[in-house]
């Protein structure tokens, strides 16, 4: 997919204050400093567009981004931020819940792991919980550049397997790196897909 422009347009504290135009859209989320805001800027190749920090829980807000006028990608916060609440740490923040469970535009949630790490259970968890609310959702494995080819392929092999024991299928999952742009197309093609879908619907 050609990517012709790419706008900030608002951040919004609760899903009711979303932008109200109908636009299909694409959230991204997943625990704090997986590289959510990264991975946007990558899509689009506009590296000032969602704000990155080293420190996790930069991403306060749902923050919408416009792409060729025509969809939106949504920066979220981020989950597990260790410095968060309690119920912001387990219950993954109503802000976000209710964003999930209400928000009529959301297509599909990509759900960033970081792939250096073994299995999290607040990540299994969550996907569990998109499982039982129907939420169609796509999981990006990210930070694939700080992994050799051979680290890769088992850490892939060790998530499927986990998966696996809960999921009678394999989610579609794409590998991804905001630093050396691996996955933007095949993320993007899948994007351009469903948006493709919508409009024949
Ligand atoms: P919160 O908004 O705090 O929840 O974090 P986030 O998930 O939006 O993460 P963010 O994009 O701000 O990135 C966190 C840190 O990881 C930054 O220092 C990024 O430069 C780094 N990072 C993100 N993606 C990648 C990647 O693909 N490769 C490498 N090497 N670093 C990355
Ligand atoms: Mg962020």
């Amino acid at each position: 997919m050609n990517i012709k422009s790419a706008k900030f347009v608002k951040s919004s504290a609760k899903y009711i204050e979303c932008p109200e135009d109908g636009l299909p859209e694409y959230a991204f989320i997943g625990r704090s400093n997986v590289g959510k805001s990264s991975l946007i800027n990558r899509l689009v190749g506009v590296k000032t567009l969602a704000k990155t920090s080293q420190t996790p829980g930069k991403t306060q807000l749902i923050n919408h981004f416009v792409v060729n006028d025509k969809w939106y990608l949504v920066d979220l916060p981020g989950y597990g931020f260790a410095k968060a609440s309690q119920t912001q740490r387990t219950g993954f923040g109503k802000m976000i819940q209710n964003y999930i469970l209400q928000r009529k535009e959301l297509s599909c949630l990509f759900v960033l792991i970081d792939l250096r790490l073994e299995p999290q259970k607040i990540d299994l968890s969550f996907l569990q919980f998109l499982g039982e609310k129907e939420i169609p959702f796509a999981i990006c494995f990210t930070k694939a550049d700080k992994l050799s080819n051979n680290q890769i392929n088992s850490n892939l092999a060790r998530y499927y397997g986990t998966l696996l024991e809960t999921w009678e299928e394999l989610p579609m999952n794409f590998l991804t790196s905001a630093e050396d742009g691996r996955g933007r197309e095949d993320v993007l093609a899948y994007i351009a897909e469903m948006n493709e879908d919508l409009l024949t619907a």
